[in-house]
């Protein structure tokens, strides 16, 4: 029997992240979620037990580094050896630059990339210790192609892509990948409040920015979280140390490198 491997993820109370926590807990993964609202991981640790996986809820707030660190150093003590890090936390609804103070950069800038430089940084010489270790940041194509109105949510997301091609330089010979991924044209709480406020500064009806993006992602629908697994799998399982530094579109047929 293959034996049990272990996933930190941050950002799990969120719809891709609790639909990534309980794929990876019935593959036989014992899962680590994060974030702030401890209660929604107590209820969705709760469902994987209920379901026969192996599941621990942590209170965490990405936006405070030392928390970060003693979050990695606690699971790699109870938990380890730790083979995936998976981050969704994620912040940021569309806002026209005019209005985007100081304080809300740097709040995005702190959940969608900050939070994850510091994670990857601790997890790193744990993942060395056992030569092996598999990372996925959650970007966007805004990260990639900048989005209008969400000037500082698309640059945060950049930066993380960026990050993942340094870093993975650094550690690819310790068999250690770190990839993105940017899905766009999902249908979650998150996007459906991002285009309806979309729509709203670019003057249109939901409905007409919806056809408007789905034109877009040439499919002719919007994506389903299933759309994702797929990708998750083959970066955590699949792939050798090969496969690093890079930043996977699940977007459809819209354009975007
Ligand atoms: N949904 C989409 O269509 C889409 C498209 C492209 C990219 N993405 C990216 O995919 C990721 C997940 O998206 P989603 O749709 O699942 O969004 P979501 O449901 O809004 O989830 C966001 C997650 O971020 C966490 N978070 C926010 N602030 C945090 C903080 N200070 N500390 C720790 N965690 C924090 C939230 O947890 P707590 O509130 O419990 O802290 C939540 O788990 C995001 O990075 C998003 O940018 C999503």
């Amino acid at each position: 029997m293959v034996s049990k491997k272990t996933a930190i993820i941050i950002g799990s109370s969120g719809e891709i992240g609790n639909f990534i926590s309980q794929k990876l807990a019935y593959n036989n993964v014992r899962v680590i979620l994060a974030s702030r609202n401890y209660e929604v991981n107590s209820r969705i640790v709760s469902e994987i037990k209920n379901k026969g996986g192996e599941g621990y809820p942590y209170k965490l707030d990405v936006t405070i580094p030392e928390d970060v660190f003693s979050f990695i150093d606690d699971v790699g003590i109870k938990h380890g050896p730790v083979h995936f890090l998976i981050y969704l936390s994620g912040t940021g609804l569309p806002k026209p630059l005019s209005d985007t103070s100081v304080e809300y950069l740097d709040n995005v800038v702190d959940v969608n990339f900050k939070g994850f430089f510091l994670a990857v940084q601790r997890i790193i010489p744990l993942m060395k210790k056992n030569n092996f270790g598999r990372i996925v940041g959650f970007a966007s194509p805004a990260g990639k192609k900048g989005l209008g109105f969400a000037s500082a949510y698309s640059a945060s997301k950049a930066a993380l892509i960026n990050f993942c091609q340094s870093v993975s330089l650094e550690i690819a010979h310790h068999n250690i990948t770190i990839n993105s991924i940017c899905p766009k044209g999902l249908q979650t709480s998150f996007s459906k409040k991002a285009w309806t406020m979309l729509a709203t500064y670019k003057g249109l009806t939901y409905e007409e920015l919806l056809k408007n993006k789905l034109d877009e992602v040439g499919i002719q629908r919007r994506l389903d979280l299933e759309d994702l697994w797929p990708v998750v799998d083959m970066l955590l399982f699949r792939s050798s140390n090969a496969l690093t530094g890079q930043s996977i579109n699940i977007c459809g047929s819209y354009e975007v490198r």
